[in-house]
C-alpha cells in the first residue's frame, strides 16, 4: 500500500471518535434523503457504502429497510461500524473484494476525494463491477475548482490528501464509466469551494 493510503489510514484512525460525535451539516442530510428516495423509487434492496467512516449514512440506510456493506480503510472507523451493528469490512476500495454486479446500488460521500487523479479510473471500474446492470452510484465530493495534493491547512494528523475537479471534469471523468442522471452543487459558507453532487447510473 501506497504511502498516502497509509497517511490516510491514520488520519482517520486518529480522528474516530471525534468524528463520531460531531454534527451533521443541514445539506448532507438533504443529500442522503434525495439519494434514499431515488433508490426506493426504484425498489433497491441492497448498497455498499464506500469509505463510510463512523457508518452515520450506512446506519440510516439500514434503518430504512436497505441491505447494507460498508467498506473503510481504517480500522477505527470499521470498528465504529460494527459497534453500530453493521456489516463492516476495512477493505481498500482500489480492489473490492465482492463478486460482479453483487449490489443494487453504492453510495460515496466525500471518500473518493482522497484518490489520487490518476488513480480514479481505477477506483471506478471497481464500484462499476460490483454494481448490477441499471444499478444507481451516489458520488460526491468537494470541488469547483482543479487541484490535489496533501492540503497544508488540514487539521488532521498525520495531513490528508485531497483530490478536487472543476465541475466539467468531474463530469467528464463519471461518464467514463457512468451515465449522469443528476449533476448538482451545493455552495459552501467560504464560497471557494462547493459540493459536488452526482447520482450515476451502470
Ligand atoms: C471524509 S471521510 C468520509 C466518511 C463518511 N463517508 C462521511 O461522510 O462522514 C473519508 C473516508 O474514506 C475512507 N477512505 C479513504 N480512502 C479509502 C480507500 N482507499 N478505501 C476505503 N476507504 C477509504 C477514510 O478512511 C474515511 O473514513
Amino acid at each position: 500500500m501506497h504511502d498516502e493510503k497509509n497517511r490516510i489510514r491514520q488520519a482517520y484512525n486518529n480522528y474516530a471518535e471525534q468524528r463520531d460525535l460531531a454534527q451533521m451539516e443541514p445539506w448532507k442530510f438533504k443529500e442522503r434523503q434525495r439519494f434514499l428516495q431515488s433508490i426506493l423509487e426504484e425498489d433497491l434492496n441492497s448498497i455498499l457504502e464506500l469509505g463510510a467512516g463512523t457508518g452515520r449514512d450506512s446506519l440510516y440506510f439500514q434503518q430504512n429497510r436497505f441491505d447494507v456493506v460498508c467498506v473503510d480503510l481504517s480500522d477505527e472507523m470499521v470498528k465504529l461500524c460494527m459497534e453500530k451493528g453493521l456489516d463492516a469490512r476495512r477493505m481498500d476500495f482500489y480492489q473490492l473484494d465482492f463478486e460482479p454486479e453483487q449490489f443494487d446500488s453504492a453510495y460515496a460521500m466525500n471518500s473518493l476525494l482522497h484518490v489520487p487523479k490518476s488513480d480514479i479510473d481505477q477506483v471506478l471500474e471497481q464500484i462499476h463491477r460490483v454494481l448490477k446492470p441499471g444499478g444507481l452510484f451516489f458520488f460526491g465530493v468537494y470541488g469547483g475548482v482543479s487541484s490535489e495534493g496533501v492540503w497544508d491547512k488540514d487539521p488532521y494528523e498525520p495531513q490528508r490528501f485531497f483530490s478536487m475537479y472543476t465541475d466539467e471534469e468531474i463530469v467528464e471523468v463519471a461518464k467514463r464509466w457512468f451515465e449522469v442522471e443528476d449533476f448538482h452543487i451545493e455552495p459552501m459558507e467560504d464560497g471557494t469551494l462547493h459540493f459536488q453532487s452526482l447520482l450515476l447510473r451502470k
